[in-house]
């Protein structure tokens, strides 16, 4: 009987301590609520699991927090969500090649340790939020085969790490920064946005003069 006491204790403790809370589970569960998924691949996200470790197409580290999300090619559609910015280890986030509509959540940009973000190859509309400057360890951005829209964030070019640039085939405008770490970029990360007006000329044209809308 004490051994049942102990237990239930065990178990009250489990519900109400902070520290259990499956934060990331729920994360990542609000992206499942968000997103039609014909082919079940995200069947075993059950969000009463302690942790999102065992699901699959999810990685967690040592801590058991989330690492990496692998739905490439999944045949999802639906939208983003702006929890996935709560996802603090988040290193990968890999979701090109599906059908996901929608904005870009300017809340990726709380994802400090994120150093791939691929959306290519979606149906993505929007701008590009100047907020994704701020993942300081950003080595992959691939956005292309959207439809976004807008300039492209002067503050971009403060991503230091930043190793590749894939903006293609959108709708974006404007002028292209030519500064900081867009220095090393070719146009062939820009091609296919047939209102984007070429390169900055520095000194002459200001980035953001133009029409763009
Ligand atoms: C893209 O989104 C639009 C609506 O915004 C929809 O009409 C169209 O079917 C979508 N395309 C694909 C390939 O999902
Ligand atoms: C980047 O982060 C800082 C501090 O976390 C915040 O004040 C700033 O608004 C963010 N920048 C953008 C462009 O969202």
């Amino acid at each position: 009987m004490a051994m049942v006491w102990l237990l239930f204790h065990l178990f009250l403790l489990h519900l109400l301590a902070p520290g259990n809370a499956n934060l990331e589970g729920d994360a990542l569960y609000a992206l499942r609520r968000a997103v039609k998924d014909p082919d079940n691949v995200l069947q075993s996200w059950d969000p009463t699991l302690v942790d999102p470790c065992t699901w699959f197409h999810v990685t967690c580290d040592a801590d058991n927090r989330v690492t990496r999300v692998d739905l490439g090619s999944a045949k999802l559609s639906g939208n983003l969500v702006p929890e996935l910015g709560k996802l603090q280890r988040l290193q990968y986030l890999e979701l090109y090649m599906n059908k996901l509509g929608g904005r870009i959540p300017a809340e990726l940009g709380r994802l400090k340790n994120l150093v791939s973000l691929d959306l290519y190859h979606n149906n993505l509309t929007g701008p590009i939020p100047p907020s994704l400057s701020n993942l300081s360890s950003l080595r992959f951005l691939r956005l292309n085969g959207n439809r976004l829209t807008g300039r492209i964030p002067r503050q971009l070019t403060k991503l230091g790490n930043l190793k590749i640039l894939d903006a293609s085939n959108n709708d974006l405008c404007g002028t292209i920064p030519t500064t900081g770490s867009f220095s090393k970029f070719t146009e062939d990360s820009f091609m296919n946005n047939p209102r984007l007006e070429g390169p900055e000329l520095m000194g002459f044209v200001r980035y953001d003069a133009g029409s763009c809308y």
